[in-house]
């Protein structure tokens, strides 16, 4: 990717922020500008010429940062120089809606814009509440973040639902054009462009391409491609009767449930809790 070094510097708030940078609030600050702009090329808006990194290029990142990828966007701010905020206080009995307002911010948006796109185009209820579902997770855990999701949702949702948020992790690997995706430049940036995902997603891929279910975890990943638009506001309203309808909502409060995964509700609730 060629940098256009005056786009770069004021994207960060000009050359005299960008000198007081430390290398590795150099190296994040880069990461970002560049995933942004990829993202605006994979719109068909951005003029970037096409490199992508090697898998061994993104690899040498590693301890070039204070924090690791996968970490959960609720515990890190990995814009250079700022830092976590004070977050609003949950209510005794948390609803779905709260955490999504409340706690689910970072990946919000895009969430609401993947749903929106699923219900634009005529899809079925439960594949609209997994767009909705599907990257919020993230809020606690990035990695494995499909998994995560999957398991946390469980207990609330209908099946195929967490089935979709489940896989959509291992169909985003892989292309297929019939049903409308494409492999994204954005991965080949995130990944390098020579990634070979892990045992697991590829086991995953196999099993899912003769699974009676394929369609529901291959359509999050359809809508998921064309959810990053910017200044594309879409608000919850048109979808709190479908999480009335499908989520079961437990009358203690998300995390007060005695639930399996209770304690995931809980430390994204109160992630400043030190133990
Ligand atoms: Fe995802
Ligand atoms: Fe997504």
């Amino acid at each position: 990717m060629n940098i256009d070094r005056r786009h770069f510097f004021a994207s960060v708030g000009g050359a005299a922020t960008v000198a007081l940078m430390d290398p590795e609030a150099k190296a994040d600050a880069l990461e970002d500008y560049m995933i942004e702009q990829l993202s605006e090329q994979q719109q068909g808006r951005g003029q970037v010429a096409a490199k992508f990194p090697k898998a061994a290029e993104i690899e040498a990142q590693i301890d070039t940062r204070h924090y690791r990828r996968g970490a959960g966007s609720l515990f890190v701010n990995t814009k250079p120089g700022e830092k976590v905020n004070i977050l609003q206080p949950m209510s005794a009995a948390p609803t779905f809606v709260e955490f999504f307002e409340k706690r689910f911010f970072t990946a919000s948006e895009h969430c609401l814009q993947s749903a929106n796109r699923a219900m634009k185009t005529g899809m079925s209820e439960e594949i609209i509440l997994a767009c909705l579902l599907h990257d919020t997770v993230q809020a606690l855990m990035k990695v494995d973040h499909g998994y995560w999701g999957a398991q946390m949702y469980e207990p609330y949702v209908p099946a195929k639902t967490s089935f979709a948020i489940k896989y959509h992790q291992a169909l985003r690997f892989y292309a297929d054009t019939a049903a409308g995706y494409e492999y994204p430049d954005l991965y080949r940036n995130i990944f390098g462009e020579d990634y070979v995902p892990p045992p697991h997603i590829q086991a995953d891929y196999k099993m899912l391409k003769n699974h009676k279910w394929y369609m529901e975890p291959r359509l999050v990943t359809v809508n998921d491609l064309y959810a990053f638009e910017p200044g594309v506001k879409v608000s919850l309203d048109p979808f709190r009767e479908i999480v009335a309808k499908h989520f079961k909502q437990p009358k203690e409060g998300l995390g007060n449930d005695n639930s399996p995964v209770a304690h995931f509700w809980r430390s994204i609730a109160r992630p400043d809790a030190p133990l």
